[in-house]
């Protein structure tokens, strides 16, 4: 038995951001380089009132309807987020069973920034393996637009707010579902993308308020690299060990970071372009939600076909990385 995808949902806050909104915010950029150098032409932002478990919360009740099930069937929530309502606690699974009104099942946040939705299906798939488990809901979220130093041009321009999710159930044969999955770390790039302060090392406080560093910093160069030699690599691997190759890839869906690296990605594997799902151009890198968002809003256009070899590749700061191949 292996472990199933059964159903997918996603949501996005209404406020829409352009490119020409950090030019009129007083920002040395410009809609041409930010397309050119990201693919990205907008995004979409949370207003005020919302956080994290808000938009977690409306992609897995989409989730649920598109599955035309009840939340009571669901016996786990594992949220992944780099967001979270709280810093520390509580986790925002929780405070997303809650809004679900389904009490008395576990519940808890994965820390993996961009990996963090193939970490948690990757995990998912561990606790569907005890068989104590029926229906575990998987949720990728982030707010990164509240972590991000609107001043800083080198990444406020990349990033967006979404949420995606998947119910995962056992399969009734071996054939189908989540074929493998992989997860990996590199702790020896932590500096190369992280939010440096605000945390336990460094207590928040007035001079992290003005010097800004309680916000995304990110070495852009570093990243772009190590994220396609790292995912080349864990691909070609990881289909080895299932008897695939690239060729044998029907859809691709990275972490949606910049459309340079999936489109080098795709180069790097020797695969069209066409097969790598994208959505980079309407919401940005929403981190742990890209995957899970590019996914089900794919499989509501178009829809995954029973049979389809589907390769989800995450990747972020950690560093972090991790493949999920799928036969849907
Ligand atoms: N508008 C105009 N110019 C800009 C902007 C901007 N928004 N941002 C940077 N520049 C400038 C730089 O200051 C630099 O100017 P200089 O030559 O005078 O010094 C010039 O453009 C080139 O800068 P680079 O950093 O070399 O630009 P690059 O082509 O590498 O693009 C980018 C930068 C888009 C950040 C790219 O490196 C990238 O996408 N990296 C990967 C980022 C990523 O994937 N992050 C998310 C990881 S997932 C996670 O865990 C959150």
């Amino acid at each position: 038995m292996a472990a199933k995808i059964i159903s997918l949902g996603h949501t996005k806050p209404t406020r829409k951001i352009s490119n020409q909104y950090f030019v009129e915010m007083g920002l040395d950029t410009s809609d041409e380089w930010i397309k050119e150098r990201t693919g990205i032409h907008s995004r979409y932002f949370t207003n005020n009132e919302k956080a994290s478990s808000d938009l977690g919360y409306e992609a897995a009740i989409n989730c649920l309807d598109n599955a035309n099930l009840k939340s009571s069937a669901i016996d786990l929530i594992i949220v992944a987020t780099s967001t979270p309502d709280h810093n520390g606690f509580p986790s925002t699974a929780c405070l997303i069973q809650e809004k679900l009104k389904c009490p008395n099942i576990p519940a808890f946040d994965i820390s993996a920034a961009c990996s963090g939705f193939v970490y948690a299906l990757s995990t998912a798939e561990g606790f569907l393996a005890t068989k104590k488990y029926s229906n575990i809901l998987v949720i990728g979220v982030d707010c990164l637009s509240k972590i991000t130093n609107m001043e800083d041009r080198g990444t406020c321009i990349l990033f967006g707010d979404g949420a995606g999710a998947a119910l995962l159930s056992q399969s009734d044969t071996i054939d189908e579902g989540i074929l493998l999955s992989t997860i990996n770390a590199n702790g020896s790039l932590a500096n190369i993308l992280a939010v440096p302060k605000g945390g336990s090392k460094h207590p928040f406080n007035e001079t992290i308020a003005k010097e800004k560093s309680h916000f995304i910093e990110m070495d852009g160069q570093s990243v772009f690299k190590q994220a396609i030699k790292l995912v080349v690599n864990e691909i070609k691997q990881s289909l080895l060990s299932v008897n695939l190759t690239p060729p044998d890839i029907d859809y691709l869906i990275c972490h949606q970071a910049n459309q340079r690296i999936l489109d080098k990605i795709c180069q790097n594997l020797s695969i069209p372009l066409e097969k790598s799902i994208t959505n980079i151009h309407k919401f940005g890198n929403t981190s742990a939600a890209s995957i899970p968002l590019a996914m089900s809003e794919f499989h509501n256009q178009t829809g995954f076909k029973k049979g389809d070899i589907i390769v989800l590749a995450g990747f972020g700061a950690g560093f972090t990385w991790g493949i999920t191949i799928i036969k849907w």
